[in-house]
């Protein structure tokens, strides 16, 4: 049934998509797709207002951090929501999102596209990633389209040079580079959540616009959190040339040990209920997509309406009933997200796996698997006959 309705909804968009660029020969509109696809939900984006609290996935986790650093807040809080101390223990996703204005004015539009039909892991120690649209080609060539407008005009700069190499590898170090970022296996972080991986770089911008961000990022886009680091031009070039060529697989003098991996905790529940399955992975990650309209002045969330250009699958997880109405759905969706993982979450170093666009995106969308511990737990419940 929900197939039917996804296929016939997705008709539908193709149908309607291509009667509205030959209608008066009126281009797709990529600032519309846009604000239809719900991005500012996770991203400032340029143009685009951002949604209420309530509607925005970064703004109201920002709101549950901000509030239970305030004392008098919390306080109140801790009234108003009875479950407000597992909730801000809980939260830690979507505080660092790239900002779309930084993005557009850096980032090689070929790159956009590719990227944006098929996204990737490209920030080491940021545990979520970037959703996989249920957008089709020409939506995405118009968003990029749209995009590309607000690109930075860089100043032409000089061929990347092998000659530059050591001495861009010794700056990169001296001048605090790897301090906030992984570069490959040369310099494997920590680095700062927010810092890409810079192996992917020499693909996502031209030789002269990493020249001259490395120089001054803040020209670029006053809105990114790169400082600038008050580099000579010829340093920057180094900088630049180091990047651009030097081979990311192979250890650098700056490598450094990878931050141990959390390793997942297999604590099988012998005989779970509602009240486990909830506050573990319904309730928990689950409901922010898929929310019950009734207990959310009608807002049904993206997995259950439609959103990030997917269609509407009514599919709500937020009351019992909704859950155990989806069972083999949950099931197999979450088993998906295993298959996704390995390119979509890397630890520093690791180089995603080429794994085709599958039909159907895993859950939760654009965030790591659960953990297996945490699938055991929701086969149990099933298996059991889902125990209240
Ligand atoms: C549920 C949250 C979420 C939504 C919705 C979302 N994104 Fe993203 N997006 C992310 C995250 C997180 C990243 C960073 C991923 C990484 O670095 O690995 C990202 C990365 C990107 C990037 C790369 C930017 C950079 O600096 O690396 C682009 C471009 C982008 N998103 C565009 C979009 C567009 C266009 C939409 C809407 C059609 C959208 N995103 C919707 C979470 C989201
Ligand atoms: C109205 C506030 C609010 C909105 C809007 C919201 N969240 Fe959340 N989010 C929370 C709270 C509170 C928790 C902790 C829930 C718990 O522990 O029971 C949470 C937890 C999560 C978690 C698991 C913990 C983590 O941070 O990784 C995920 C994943 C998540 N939310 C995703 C989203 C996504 C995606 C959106 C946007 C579509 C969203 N949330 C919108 C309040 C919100
Ligand atoms: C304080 C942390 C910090 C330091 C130090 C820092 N960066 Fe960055 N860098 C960032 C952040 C954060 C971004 C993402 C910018 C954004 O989206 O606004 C970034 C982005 C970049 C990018 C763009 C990469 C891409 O794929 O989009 C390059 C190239 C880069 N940095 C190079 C450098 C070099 C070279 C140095 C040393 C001279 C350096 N950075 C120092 C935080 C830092
Ligand atoms: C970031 C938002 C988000 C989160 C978090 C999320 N979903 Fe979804 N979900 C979606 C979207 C968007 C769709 C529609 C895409 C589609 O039709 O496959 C969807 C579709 C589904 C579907 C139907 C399509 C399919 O793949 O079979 C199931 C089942 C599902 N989600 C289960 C879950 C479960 C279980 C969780 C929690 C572990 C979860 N979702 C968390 C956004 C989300």
């Amino acid at each position: 049934m929900r197939a039917l309705w996804g296929a016939l909804a997705f008709a539908a968009s193709v149908f309607l998509g291509l009667t509205s660029a030959r209608a008066g020969g009126q281009p797709l509109d990529g600032r519309s797709i846009v604000a239809g696809a719900e991005c500012a939900a996770c991203h400032a984006v340029p143009d685009v207002a951002a949604p209420i609290r309530t509607a925005s996935c970064t703004g109201c986790h920002q709101w549950v951090k901000t509030v239970s650093a305030n004392p008098a807040q919390r306080a109140k809080a801790m009234q108003i929501f009875p479950k407000w101390a597992r909730y801000e223990h809980n939260v830690k996703s979507y505080f660092a999102v790239p900002d779309l204005e930084v993005a557009f004015a850096r980032l090689d539009p070929a790159w956009m596209r590719a990227y944006l039909a098929d996204p990737y892991d490209i920030r080491p120690t940021m545990d979520e990633g970037m959703v996989r649209l249920g957008l089709n080609a020409a939506q995405i060539d118009a968003v990029v389209s749209w995009a590309s407008t607000r690109a930075y005009k860089p100043a032409p700069s000089p061929a990347p040079s092998a000659a530059n190499v050591p001495k861009g590898e010794a700056l990169f170090a001296e001048r605090g580079c790897v301090a906030c970022h992984t570069f490959g296996k040369r310099h494997l972080g920590p680095g700062i959540p927010a810092a890409p991986d810079l192996r992917w770089a020499r693909d996502r911008m031209t030789d002269d616009m990493l020249a001259a961000w490395i120089q001054d990022p803040t020209a670029i886009s006053p809105k990114t959190t790169m400082p600038k680091l008050g580099l000579s031009t010829a340093e920057a070039l180094a900088l630049r040339d180091y990047l651009v060529l030097a081979n990311p697989d192979t250890p650098g003098a700056s490598a450094s040990g990878a931050p141990a991996g959390a390793t997942a905790t297999a604590a099988a529940v012998a005989a779970p209920r509602w009240d486990d399955v909830e506050a573990r992975v319904f309730g928990k990650i689950c409901i922010h997509c898929h929310m019950d309209p009734a207990q959310n002045e009608g807002r049904a969330g993206p997995g259950n309406a439609g959103g990030f250009g997917w269609p509407a699958t009514g599919i709500e997880l937020q009351t019992y009933e909704g859950v155990v109405a989806h069972k083999d759905q949950i099931l197999a969706a979450i088993a998906r997200r295993n298959v996704e993982d390995p390119r979509d979450h890397l630890a520093p170093g690791e180089v995603p796996a080429k794994v085709k666009r599958p039909e159907l995106p895993g859950m939760p969308l654009g965030q790591p698997a659960l953990p297996e511990a945490d699938q055991a737990l929701v086969r149990a419940w099933f298996a059991a006959g889902a125990p209240r």
